[in-house]
């Protein structure tokens, strides 16, 4: 069982860290776990999440990886290696990362106006509460329109994605990623330099035992399940370009270190600047980075050029991600359609660009012109997100642990992973893998579900 010669390798363990921390960390970190640690009992929250990124996380990380480095292949072929009849798995695995990637180049797009006009000296306009609405609803002129700067991102995207592993991916992991852990040390030294700032820290750090219940946990699970980039394909398709001589279990400790270090810090930077100067209420999603931080950057000293340092950030982040989301694409398109390695990339990244215009088209014109169209009571952009990371993730990751125990058996991936020594957690891995990842990965499943629909079981 040994990956195909000529296959794509990553030059290093630094590249193949950076590039997989790239892949985890994105918008999910920046503009979901602040609100969630808020709305959860602050310093509670980031303790349970800690739990379930070393456990859980671990887990389904660590299996990932194995199955493509065992098979050296991405997730279509490496499931067929494992197992030809349940190919469907590999299938499976391909969806969500088809669904999300049009629609995080969308969201993509909105950050890179925001870089662009902070960077260019147009932020005032931004600070105004109608300028958001104006942009989303293609009210704007040419540079203040969501299409223009959501095909900027995607062709950005596919720019890198076709340079290749080396050449683009993993340089781009390599200068991209220190890039953002120096912005952001940056950004956290001054926000703590502003009046009032500091007094609210203890807010987001602070154990509310009052906010604390089921949801606490499933929420948490469920962010470090989308945070971790788990069950798309991504660290199938990273593990499959790894060298036998890197240590995986000490990398996914490494790469989870910096996923789950952004995120806290991402909250250490906006939700007591938001207490403090935002109006106070901690928001997720758009409304937090692209209304409320315009305001905090609206009323502090030298906001604009603050202002262009986070949203270069955000830039940064999404643009990590969403490389890693084509690749998945790509490296399945180029593994099995018979093109010749030489022209497999140029091709496959080309299809995969045509297919996010396509696609992510509708979403980009959803909050506009298309505002009418809803798909079960929800805007494009959020049906996308829900059918695949409230139920397509879950269920494709529950499917990846009883695949692994019941049909390939956990001993291939023991035995991956002792190629370089002592699994140190291997009798956690068992039972996580056997016993409680699935059962709890169906309650995030149910509980997501339930939730979106508004029913009440509690
Ligand atoms: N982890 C990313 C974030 O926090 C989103 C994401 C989920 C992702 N699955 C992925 C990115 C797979 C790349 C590949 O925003």
């Amino acid at each position: 069982m040994s990956g195909e010669a000529g296959r794509p390798k990553f030059s290093g363990k630094f590249g193949m860290i950076m590039v997989a921390a790239g892949s985890a960390v994105g918008l999910g970190n920046l503009w979901r776990f602040p609100y969630l640690a808020h709305e959860h009992g602050g310093g509670l929250f980031l303790l349970v999440y800690i739990v379930l990124v070393v456990s859980f996380g671990f887990t389904l990380m660590i299996t990932e990886m194995a199955i493509g480095r065992r098979t050296g292949k991405s997730c279509i072929g490496a499931v067929m290696e494992l197992s030809k009849k349940h190919k469907w798995l590999g299938w499976l695995m391909i969806l969500p990362p088809a669904l999300v990637v049009p629609y995080y180049c969308v969201i993509g797009g909105w950050v890179t106006n925001y870089a662009f006009q902070y960077g260019t000296g147009s932020g005032a306009a931004l600070t105004d509460p109608d300028y958001f609405e104006t942009f989303i609803t293609c009210s704007g002129d040419i540079l203040n329109n969501p299409i223009t700067w959501f095909v900027v991102f995607a062709v950005i995207t596919f720019y890198i994605v076709s340079r290749g592993l080396e050449k683009g991916i993993e340089k781009s992991g390599k200068i991209l990623m220190p890039l953002l852990l120096i912005i952001m040390a940056f950004l956290l030294i001054y926000t703590f330099t502003i009046p009032g700032v500091m007094g609210s820290v203890g807010e987001y750090l602070n154990f509310d035992y009052s906010k604390f219940s089921m949801d606490t946990v499933i929420d948490a699970a469920g962010q470090m399940f989308y945070s971790m980039s788990l069950a798309m394909g991504i660290m199938v398709t990273y593990g499959s370009y790894t060298n036998r001589d890197v240590h995986l279990e000490s990398s996914v400790k490494q790469i989870s270190i910096l996923d789950t270090g952004v995120a806290m810090l991402a909250g250490l930077l906006i939700v007591p600047s938001v207490m403090a100067l935002g109006g106070g209420v901690v928001n997720s999603g758009p409304g937090l980075m692209f209304e409320t931080m315009p305001l905090v950057f609206g009323s502090i000293a030298f906001g604009d050029i603050i202002a262009f340092a986070f949203f270069a950030l955000v830039f940064i982040a999404a643009l990590t991600s969403s490389m890693s989301l084509m690749e998945v694409l790509v490296a399945a398109m180029s593994d099995h359609v018979g093109w010749s390695r030489a022209v497999a990339r140029k091709r496959a990244s080309f299809l995969a660009l045509v297919l996010i215009l396509i696609v992510g088209l509708p979403s980009c014109l959803g909050y506009g012109p298309l505002e009418a169209v809803q798909v079960a009571g929800m805007t494009i952009l959020d049906f996308f997100d829900f059918a695949s990371n409230t139920v397509i993730l879950p269920l494709v990751a529950i499917c990846t642990c009883l695949f692994i125990s019941f049909v390939v058996g956990t001993d291939a991936i023991v035995e991956e992973v002792e190629i370089n020594g002592r699994f140190k957690r291997k009798k956690m891995y068992l039972v996580m893998i056997k016993v409680v990842c699935p059962i709890l990965l169906a309650l995030i499943l149910i509980f997501g579900v339930v939730d979106v629909f508004g029913i009440d079981i509690f």
